[in-house]
């Protein structure tokens, strides 16, 4: 009968919940996420795991944790950057599915970046949910469904290991990634220049965006 309390951020619920998968073939487990990513991306959806000197998460399993208890009064000591780097996934999940939630966070910069309780709390169960609809849709990604979450992120894990993940948070990764994705898109005709600058205005009023070196970034993306 025994539960295991994972508090702290995305690492600490990813190793706890695998902890949890594998113990005694499966344990009671309860997520206290307590940062941004962690409470609106990473304590939801149920993937568990550890790195491996060969990859990236090679290691875990799908295993749902029986409760998450997010308290937003824990952000107030998270740094800046890692705060900032969670909104890059706020923003993600308005611009997959939901134009209301954009609009929200559109107009709510400024309390929201403040950590005004009430707000922050509405942005990030919205946030969550949103994931949590998704996954509910395709839990083991076997459907695709799940694969929307990764807006962004093609262009960010390429990013991310092309600098030893040791530059870029990986909030920081996704919002480039996100701009890499749009702007391509626009290209091909799939998406109206008006999204792409929408996105990017958002991006750039969470602290999320300035004009990179473009140069820079393609430098580091060339296949070697
Ligand atoms: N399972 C999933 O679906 C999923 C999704 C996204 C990310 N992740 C994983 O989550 C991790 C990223 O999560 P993260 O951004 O929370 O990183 P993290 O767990 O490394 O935490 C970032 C830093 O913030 C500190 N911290 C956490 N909460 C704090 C608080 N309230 N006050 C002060 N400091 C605090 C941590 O000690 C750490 O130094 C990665 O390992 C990633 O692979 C998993
Ligand atoms: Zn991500």
């Amino acid at each position: 009968d025994d539960i295991i309390i994972a508090l702290g951020g995305g690492m600490v619920g990813d190793l706890a919940g695998f902890v949890a998968a594998t113990f005694l073939r499966g344990m009671f487990w309860v997520q206290v996420p307590t940062s941004l990513v962690a409470m609106v991306d990473a304590s939801i959806g149920g993937k568990v795991g550890v790195n491996h000197p060969e990859g990236k998460n090679l290691i875990g399993a799908f295993y749902q944790p029986n409760l998450v208890l997010a308290d937003c009064q824990t952000l107030t000591t998270l740094p800046q950057r890692e705060l900032i780097s969670g909104w890059a996934e706020v923003i993600k999940h308005g611009m997959i599915l939901d134009e209301e939630f954009v609009q929200f966070l559109e107009s709510n910069v400024n309390r929201l970046t403040k950590l005004e309780p009430k707000l922050l709390a509405r942005a990030i169960a919205h946030s969550a949910a949103i994931k949590a609809q998704v996954v509910n849709q395709d839990e083991k990604e076997r459907e695709g469904k799940r694969t929307i979450l990764n807006y962004g992120h093609t262009i960010a894990h390429g990013l991310e290991a092309a600098t030893q993940y040791k530059r870029f948070l990986h909030g920081e990764a996704v919002a480039i990634g996100m701009m890499g994705a749009a702007k391509l898109s626009q290209r091909l005709g799939l998406l109206p220049s008006a999204a792409v600058e929408r996105q990017q205005a958002l991006l750039q009023k969470f602290a999320l965006w300035r004009k990179r070196r473009l140069s820079f970034i393609l430098g580091l993306l060339r296949y070697r």
